[in-house]
């Protein structure tokens, strides 16, 4: 952007002093130009409300508001502007699309982004603006926030009350003060509220765009979080015939923000309506026409053919450059200053002509962020408001700041000039700073924390050393908390993994208390995205419940036991198991709290199971159940949100269905599965809802009912995938196979085999292990549909010695029969296939899962009803 002040300067520099740094005979234009410059001649004054012909001033970068001043006129660019346009067109015909602007800085994305909104809006669009703040300071979802406020402030209440009603009502949670977080984030659910905020935002932005259409410039992608990224995939790809398309800016990848690039370029390279415009330097020629547009003189092609040379015809690095040159020229009064290589140098060099006051206070601005807030600028330097007026002006003036927005709002005129006057600051005094803008935003927003949680968590970080380390990990839970209200489970974890970093370490119980409380969070929340089996999850379960021990409340105690527990079953652990749940009985009678007595009844329960004392298991679960459904009528105090995976009042029935099916007992088990949806409805609990899918599966599995198994899966399968819980969503693969392949149809073994082999492979990827018996035993009856029977018998084999390996004994009966069948079917002496029907009968005897032994409905309640007898 073009500042009036400096502008003189850089004509100067274009007359006399570029050309003959650049060695270059000054042309006949420039001797003239310079000719008028030394006579001050009023031709070279600013333009006076001479609106630039093709540029109406551009909407703020932050809000969509109007800003000051306006662009340069666009510089070539031709075929760049013309497949953004395309995708334009693309979006009007009702297919949302997003394109990818890629390119290093200052090489003229947003300039890019301009020109197309420009158009865009000429064409009756609405165009808004969003985006990310550098340096890790924003809040999940800063972007998208920015567009969701900009619209609700651009169309009025009305507009927004439509948009938001029924499925747009998620959106509002990005709208402070029109419900904001509290527009329903049930704390027992945080992947429901991830639903609700994706598809929210998503219909709200349909609603709009049929009124009118919209282009979205998503700005500085590289330094978005990831849930940013999804959500904007989300719109992108679930919007229904929404006129709408979202440009997104994004850095060429660079050293510490290259993920977040990647990311973008994924997303677009995914969508079919995804699009990459890759910017490269402006040609020899159009650096002629660009330099000649700033010095506003005709430019010689080889004075235009040097400066390309100089700057990778970058046209930020070109107009620095000119206004460098111009500057020193002016204070040097000679030419033959040498000129600077890169564009950080050229930044620099022009930096340090400001006086010391003035650098001061842009340090500390600098620190603060690309968008300045003055009141907190104040504080930081211990000045009033009103004494920065000067500095301010004259960073304006020297084209540093410009205000930007709302009153007492300043912002770099470039994040270039921002970042090299943060790298010119000595580190020692750039923390001291830090400390003292979390100071000052903790005394500012003392009654309103959660409002600025991930600025003060950046800034308390960034001040490491001269910080107080208690609050810096007190700031981060606090940024972890409103980021996990937000469904934004990347940036929670960045949170804790740093909060973890900076507890202060042989503090006493005061950092024990503080490192347990990270930890269990963490370990929750770990296990959540990456699954129970992850290694990281289980190093945060060790270490939590050594401290756990020292200085845990009982929620602490019930979140960690039974991630322990979980984890332990899931390798196979199951004396592990069983010490995790008799722990929890014991700490449920110290502590009297029925939540934990509940977990430990299910815990004993789910480890009888596991290891064949099936009439033990189904004592156990029906105490759990009882006390889950006392616990959901309200009948034994309330329960209290604890950070857990599966929720015992849903699994305790849902395992409890699963054991009564293997008895044989089907209408027990299909009133105990009703309890189990049920409760997972009312808690609104979606990891619960997943795993009960997965348990439901299986029981199917057992009772020989493909089609249910396919029905369950594929809605476990459908949450799973919309949650991103990955490991789940491989946990209803087996099911989901196996009954593809036994409900028939071409092609369907295949696909069925294909499946369960896949979910094999996660499950044997996972660290220590995890239990395969089961998936082998589909995959042996998957082949046998399809009269596979050699390689049936493989994979029955297989799953006979991995679930005695792990001593898994409850569903040997059904492999044994299966086996017996492969025998049968392939020739094998009638002996063998016969010694494992026998076996099949007396663990099937033993173990009492009786409903193993026959394969049909009818075949099962005879078996039933004679064992009831
Ligand atoms: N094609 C062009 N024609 C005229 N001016 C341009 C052109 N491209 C860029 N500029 C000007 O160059 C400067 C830098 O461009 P811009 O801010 O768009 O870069 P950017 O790629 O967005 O950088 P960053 O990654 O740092 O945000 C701006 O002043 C812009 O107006
Ligand atoms: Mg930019």
């Amino acid at each position: 952007m073009r500042g009036a002040g400096p502008r003189a300067g850089g004509v100067r520099a274009g007359a006399g002093g570029l050309a003959e740094e650049l060695g270059i005979d000054p042309s006949p234009q420039l001797q003239r130009l310079h000719a008028l410059v030394l006579r001050q001649d009023p031709a070279l004054d600013p333009p006076v409300d001479r609106p630039s012909p093709s540029t109406p001033p551009p909407p703020s970068p932050v809000s969509g508001q109007v800003a000051a001043g306006a662009p340069d006129a666009l510089v070539g660019r031709a075929a760049e502007v013309d497949a953004c346009t395309a995708a334009w067109r693309t979006a009007l015909s009702g297919r949302p699309t997003a394109v990818a602007v890629v390119g290093e800085a200052g090489i003229g994305k947003t300039r890019l982004a301009e020109e197309v909104g420009q158009r865009a809006s000429a064409g009756g669009a609405e165009l808004v603006w969003g985006r990310c703040l550098d340096g890790g300071g924003s809040a999940a979802y800063a972007p998208w926030r920015q567009v969701v406020q900009a619209l609700a402030d651009s169309r009025g209440p009305e507009s927004v009350a439509r948009a938001s009603a029924g499925r747009g009502a998620g959106a509002l949670v990005l709208l402070p003060g029109a419900g904001g977080a509290s527009a329903a984030v049930p704390a027992a659910s945080p992947e429901v509220a991830r639903t609700h905020l994706f598809e929210g935002v998503t219909a709200f932005l349909e609603v709009l765009a049929a009124e009118r259409p919209l282009l979205l410039v998503l700005e500085d992608l590289h330094w978005a979080d990831p849930e940013t990224v999804q959500l904007t995939e989300h719109v992108v790809s679930r919007a229904a015939r929404a006129p709408l398309c979202a440009l997104l800016t994004v850095r060429d990848p660079e050293p510490g923000a290259a993920e977040a690039t990647d990311r973008v370029l994924e997303l677009v390279s995914r969508l079919p309506t995804g699009e990459r415009v890759q910017l490269v330097g402006l040609s020899p020629d159009d650096v002629q026409r660009y330099a000649a547009s700033r010095l506003e003189v005709a430019v010689d092609a080889s004075v235009a053919q040097r400066l390309h040379a100089r700057t990778n015809g970058n046209p930020f690095f070109i107009a620095e450059l000119v206004r460098l040159l111009g500057e020193e020229r002016a204070v040097a009064g000679r030419a033959d200053v040498e000129v600077p290589r890169s564009v950080h140098a050229v930044l620099e060099r022009r930096l340090a002509h400001l006086g010391s006051d003035l650098r001061a206070v842009l340090s500390a601005a600098a620190v603060l962020g690309r968008d300045v807030d003055v009141r907190l600028l104040a504080g930081v330097l211990g000045r009033s408001p009103l004494d920065l007026l000067e500095p301010l002006d004259a960073a304006a003036t020297a084209g540093v700041l410009r205000s930007a927005g709302a009153a007492g709002q300043q912002q770099f005129t470039h994040a270039l000039v921002q970042e090299v006057l943060l790298a010119a600051t000595g580190p020692m005094r750039r923390a001291a700073l830090h400390a003292r803008a979390a100071d000052v935003l903790e005394a500012q927003y003392a009654g309103d924390l959660a409002r600025v949680a991930a600025r003060l968590a950046h800034h308390h970080v960034a001040a490491g050393a001269v910080g107080d380390p208690e609050r810096a990990v007190r700031a981060c839970l606090l940024a972890a908390s409103t980021a996990l209200a937000d469904t934004a489970y990347a940036d929670a974890e960045r949170h804790l993994t740093t909060a973890l970093e900076l507890v202060p370490s042989g503090g006493g119980s005061r950092s024990s208390e503080l490192e347990l409380e990270v930890r269990v969070r963490l370990a929750a929340l770990a296990s959540l995205v990456h699954g129970y089996g992850a290694a990281d999850v289980l190093a945060q379960q060790r270490r939590a419940q050594q401290l756990v021990a020292l200085v845990g409340t009982p929620e602490q105690r019930l979140s960690t036991l039974w991630g322990a527990m979980w984890s332990a079953i899931f390798r196979g652990d199951f004396t592990a198991a069983d010490e995790q749940a008799d722990e929890m009985g014991r700490v449920a009678e110290r502590w009297q709290d029925d939540q934990l007595r509940l977990a430990h009844h299910h815990g004993k329960g789910v480890v009888h199971v596991q290891t064949g004392r099936i009439a033990a298991a189904r004592a156990e679960l029906e105490l759990a159940t009882a006390l889950a459904a006392d616990l959901a009528a309200g009948r034994r105090g309330g329960v209290t949100p604890v950070e857990l995976l599966e929720h015992p009042l849903v699994s305790a029935p849902g395992w409890l269905a699963l054991v009564l099916g293997l008895l044989g007992e089907d209408d027990a088990a299909d009133a105990c599965a009703e309890q189990a949806r049920t409760a997972a409805r009312s808690l609104g609990h979606a990891y619960s809802a997943v795993f009960l899918a997965v348990l439901e599966g299986w029981r199917h599995v057992f009772a020989d009912r493909p089609r249910e198994a396919v029905r369950v899966s594929d809605e476990g399968r459908e949450t799973a995938r919309t949650q991103g819980f990955q490991q789940l969503e491989a946990f209803c693969l087996g099911p989901h196979g196996w009954g593809l392949a036994r409900s028939g149809g071409p092609g369907a073994v295949e696909t069925g085999a294909a499946e369960i082999r896949a979910a094999l492979e996660v499950f044997e990827s996972l660290p220590g292990g995890a239990s395969t018996g089961n998936l082998l035993f589909a995959l042996c009856e998957a082949l046998g549909a399809a009269g596979r029977w050699e390689e049936a018998l493989q994979a029955g084999r297989r799953s006979l010695a991995a679930l005695t390996e792990r001593g898994e004994e409850p569903y040997l009966p059904a492999v044994h029969r299966a086996l017996a069948e492969c025998l049968r079917r392939t020739g094998a002496p009638a002996r063998e296939a016969a010694e494992h029907e026998a076996l099949a009968r007396a663990v099937a005897e033993r173990t009492g899962a009786v409903a193993l032994l026959r394969r049909s409905a009818t075949e099962r309640q005879g078996v039933g009803s004679t064992l009831g007898a």
